[in-house]
């Protein structure tokens, strides 16, 4: 693989001990689950991709949107000699548009758990910010590791998509207060999406096209192909809600009829109708989140939010 144009790559290698014993213990519990953070093999990465693209799913469009449309003072947040550490990120889209505004960035710290999709998405961006230190990790970022050491400088996390929003808001907690320990006093600039009204968050996680369909169950081919499971995903389907009293959307793959299904040599039985959830996508009000991020030690000094009050990105201090 060519990291030729990266100042550096680091590899914790995620995920492959603890996919076999997560779905285990996941598929074993009463109510079935199934982590998210695996829905992020290449192909997964790929569909996301598409379902950012989608007409229904609006936070992409409207979070690139409040980056465009006030990129000089988020800036100006950031400063001018900062390193700009991005939590999962993907296909290194969103940054541009900020590292387009800001004078002296000092590097740019993409951390993703998908290796490939990483390394494709950093060396694409190092190439077109010839200038930039661009230094890769792949991580859990959810799951401790020693981060590397990035010399002298203010550090600013990125962490855009709402993804805060896929850890139930206690967990929510637990990582900005870990996150703050990475960012040394710097700050962190945080994409939330927010409560609305249910039939525009149904219609963002119920698409026409059945991409986010397609991205659930592709879970259950990762557990073939990964771990020599033998899911049928014509009996499963996937469904999501919005919760309203926990205010967040819900995903679920259902089991469409009784069956039993082998992984590694262990079998697992689901009755007609029964749920693996497989991610929370939890929505805040702007104090709401602004209370979550003081309780983790953060200082929430600047929001930005679109006019229909359908997404926001935070500034909080460390
Ligand atoms: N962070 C995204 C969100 O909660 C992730 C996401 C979007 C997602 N669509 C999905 C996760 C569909 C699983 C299935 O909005």
């Amino acid at each position: 693989m060519t990291v030729g144009l990266l100042e550096d790559f680091h590899d914790f290698e995620p995920v492959q001990d603890d996919f076999l014993a997560a779905v285990l213990s996941g598929l074993t519990a009463p109510q079935k689950s199934l982590p998210s953070k695996f829905f992020y093999d290449e192909r997964g990465s790929k569909l996301f991709d598409q379902i950012c693209d989608l007409e229904e799913y609006y936070p992409t469009r409207i979070e690139l949107d409040l980056l465009q449309n006030h990129s000089e003072e988020i800036a100006r947040y950031v400063g001018s000699n900062s390193h700009l550490i991005e939590f999962g990120s993907g296909s290194s889209v969103k940054i541009r548009t900020l590292l387009k505004a800001m004078t002296d960035p000092l590097s740019y710290v993409p951390m993703d758990i998908s290796r490939e999709h990483l390394l494709e998405a950093a060396t694409q961006l190092a190439s077109s910010f010839p200038e930039l230190p661009v230094i890769a990790i792949c991580a859990d970022y959810t799951s401790g590791f020693s981060f590397p050491d990035l010399g002298q400088g203010k550090r600013t996390g990125f962490f855009p998509g709402s993804t805060i929003g896929n850890f139930l808001p206690g967990d929510a907690e637990k990582f900005l207060a870990g996150a703050k320990d990475i960012l040394q006093g710097g700050g962190m600039l945080i994409g939330v999406d927010l409560i609305k009204n249910e039939e525009t968050l149904f219609a963002a996680y119920n698409d026409s096209k059945g991409i986010t369909a397609e991205f659930n169950l592709n879970l259950l081919n990762r557990c073939n192909s990964e771990l020599g499971a033998n899911f049928n995903t014509q009996y499963f389907k996937h469904s999501a809600f919005y919760n309203s009293p926990e205010s967040r959307i819900e995903m679920h793959l259902i089991s469409l009829r009784d069956q039993i299904v082998s992984i590694a040599g262990h079998s697992i039985g689901f009755s007609d109708g029964e749920s693996i959830h497989t991610e929370n996508s939890c929505k805040y009000s702007v104090s709401g989140f602004q209370s979550l991020a003081s309780r983790a030690g953060f200082n929430p000094t600047k929001v930005w939010v679109d006019p229909e009050n359908l997404f926001s990105i935070h500034y909080l201090e460390a």
